[in-house]
């Protein structure tokens, strides 16, 4: 299959020959992480690369999606937080659009992750319909550290529905994805539910081809085989020394490069309103890998790039003026889809031609590659930098493709901006406070 294409010389401001000397100092990196490959398993921190070869992880979750099937289910609660649920919700939303649960799916999905009490009732009311009816329901519940507040007072409340409809017979309902050995790990083994393991050194952003990732997808009818093969297909070309032959290198040369010279915001600009969640899983990958306040070797230095997320053309209308007006402090990423899965074409009406000149009866996608060309000329015009991605299908090949590129990109950048990708201490600091007040109950806004 086609590779997705990746472009970088349309609006680019830097010389090939500042690139070039980046990607000399990336090769120690470069070779680091091709040496993780070629040892594999899961025993540093970079393990993630090892994840999309795992056969005997795709066996076994093939294996208890087959099992859970069985009491064939209408729904799945995907009950998880930031790196526990994005990647599933970025893949799911990518192959099977934003209208999917109103398309009566097989199996309806919710994503789980905050404690907002409304939306919360909102999917109570939800599941309890279902299970009123009789309806099977499956939580897959997931936080590596087994530990985190808010995935575990949703599991709470949610096991509590499955308890009250099902009386004793609700354990074959749930599936616990966590670390082994967690706190969740032991509950979830003593209370006879399935379990699956995440690899210890596999952070939650990066864990998106482990069961994390995997599980709730198969379940939906995702071919996580597809998913990791387009992931696998990416390796070679981001190991590739050259930085020119190697997107995830150059990319990550760029970003950095751009951020010394004052450009803190990285944009990811997706023409295509279902990838609008893979936009949001990179968003995290970025701001918590890079945002960080001390360096490698322990100075302050709070680095980070500001990641958003727009989507075309729509956003043209609430953000464009300023992202061609504003401030020189912005990179973009535009990520395109070259073959869509279905061909709207205008009617031909004579008297809407003095509205909008030359639509009439063309296809839809007609009229966005024109808007997507003018954006992009005016970027260049406006000296805006930018790179293109052009995927050349909505599939689970390429988005496999795209999201492991994309990994390679930060564990680049990591080591460019000299900080440690993998770690997350201000989201513990932020969980570590939660659990403080909570236990003294002493909340002092008017929420409480
Ligand atoms: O990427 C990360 O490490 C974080 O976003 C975590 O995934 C998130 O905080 C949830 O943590 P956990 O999976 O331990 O519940």
């Amino acid at each position: 299959m086609e590779p997705m294409i990746f472009s970088y010389t349309k609006s680019c401001l830097l010389s090939k020959d500042e690139l070039a000397s980046i990607g000399e100092k990336l090769q120690s990196e470069i070779e680091h992480i091709a040496d993780v490959i070629e040892n594999g398993g899961y025993e540093t921190l970079y393990a993630s690369v090892n994840l999309p070869i795992d056969q005997e992880l795709h066996k076994k979750i093939m294996q208890i999606v087959a099992e859970k099937k069985k009491l064939n289910p209408s729904m799945l609660l995907v009950i998880g937080i930031g790196g526990s649920n994005l990647g599933a919700l970025a893949v799911h939303r990518a192959l099977f659009g934003m209208l999917y649960n109103e398309d009566t799916p097989e199996i309806k999905i919710y994503f789980v992750d905050t404690v907002d009490t409304d939306y919360i009732y909102d999917i109570i009311l939800l599941v309890e319909q279902e299970l009123e009816k009789g309806k099977e329901i499956i939580l897959n519940v997931i936080s590596k550290s087994g530990t985190t507040t808010e995935t575990i007072a949703n599991f709470e409340l949610f096991l509590h529905l499955l308890h009250r409809a099902k009386k004793d017979a609700y354990h074959e309902n749930i599936v616990v994805t966590t670390d082994e050995g967690s706190k969740l790990w032991d509950f979830a083994q003593k209370e006879n539910f399935t379990c699956l393991s995440v690899p210890k050194k596999v952070g939650g952003r990066f864990s998106v081809f482990s069961a994390v990732g995997l599980f709730p997808l198969a379940l939906l009818g995702v071919d996580i085989q597809l998913l990791c093969e387009g992931a696998e297909s990416m390796v070679p070309a981001c190991v590739e020394p050259d930085i020119f032959g190697n997107p995830a290198a150059l990319s990550a040369a760029l970003l950095a490069t751009y951020y010394h010279q004052g450009i803190h915001i990285h944009d990811t600009f997706l023409f295509s309103v279902d990838l609008y969640d893979l936009g949001n899983w990179y968003r995290q990958l970025l701001a918590e890998s890079i945002g960080k306040e001390l360096d490698q070797d322990g100075n302050k230095v709070n680095v980070g790039i500001t990641p958003t997320v727009s989507v075309g053309s729509a956003d043209l209308h609430s953000v464009g003026q300023l992202y061609l007006g504003g401030p020189y402090d912005k990179f973009t990423t535009f990520v395109s889809v070259q073959k869509n899965k279905s061909n709207v074409v205008l009617p031909q009406y004579d008297t809407f031609e003095k509205l909008v000149a030359k639509i009439q009866g063309k296809p839809v996608s007609f009229i966005m590659d024109a808007i997507f060309q003018g954006v992009q000329t005016a970027y260049y015009k406006n000296k805006r930098p930018f790179i293109s991605i052009l995927l050349p299908e909505k599939s689970a090949y390429y988005i496999g493709q795209f999201m492991q590129f994309k990994m390679f990109e930060i564990m680049y950048l990591g080591f460019l901006l000299h900080v440690n990708p993998f770690d997350q201490p201000q989201v513990q600091l932020y969980k570590k406070e939660t659990r403080n007040l909570l236990k003294k109950q002493t909340l002092t806004s008017d929420n409480s």
